[in-house]
């Protein structure tokens, strides 16, 4: 932990007073002003309030809006839904994650991508599809899928080579749920934004 983290923990700390019952707020500043939620600066949280560890985290996790990894440039929605991971989408998974050193929900060493795996994005007439920073790109091939990354790593704007697949077909709705890898994705588990009641 540098110097100038660990003042950042101990003024959020100090702007609430030390009040265990403000963790989120103090939570959310800290992710503000570092970009996530890194692991020595939360055991810091912890020693600092008093609170176990380990609850810190049972927040952390239970709410999405918190990152306990930073975030990458570009974010890759990958559909594993049943038409996308029937037509391949696995396999594009698993290319994605080799070719650019990622997991669900990680980002990769040059953080370049965050890859968030998610379940139907409402296209499955252009499976499989990926979304890349909000961008739909429908009917890809693991190679397509990968020359796509590679541009957008470039700083290139693609071309769509596929058609654009917003609105073009009945969706099931989105979800955060990450997909294991290889596997049919499960019935997915919400998380909550830390504005909803739960804590
Ligand atoms: S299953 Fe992928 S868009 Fe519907």
């Amino acid at each position: 932990m540098t110097e100038t983290s660990t003042e950042t923990i101990a003024a959020v700390i100090d702007r609430y007073s030390g009040d265990p019952g403000m963790l989120i707020p103090m939570m959310q500043d800290v992710q503000a002003e570092l970009g996530y939620l890194p692991q020595v600066e939360l055991k810091q949280l912890s020693n600092g309030l008093g609170v176990p560890l380990a609850q810190i985290y049972s927040v952390a996790t239970f709410y999405s809006s918190f990152r306990l990894m930073p975030k990458g440039d570009h974010t890759i929605q990958l559909c594993m839904g049943t038409v996308c991971f029937l037509k391949g989408a696995n396999k594009i998974a698993e290319a994605i994650q080799q070719e650019f050193e990622l997991v669900p929900g990680g980002t990769s060493p040059d953080r370049k991508f965050t890859f968030a795996p998610l379940n139907c994005v409402g296209a499955c007439a252009l499976a499989p599809v990926m979304v890349v920073d909000d961008e739909h790109h429908g009917s890809l091939t693991v190679d397509s899928a990968v020359e796509l990354l590679h541009k957008i790593a470039a700083g290139e704007k693609p071309s769509r080579d596929g058609e654009s697949a917003k609105g073009k077909s009945k969706g099931k709705g989105k979800t955060r749920k990450s997909a294991g890898k290889g596997k049919p994705p499960a019935k997915a588990k919400k998380k909550k934004s830390p504005g909803s009641n739960k804590t």
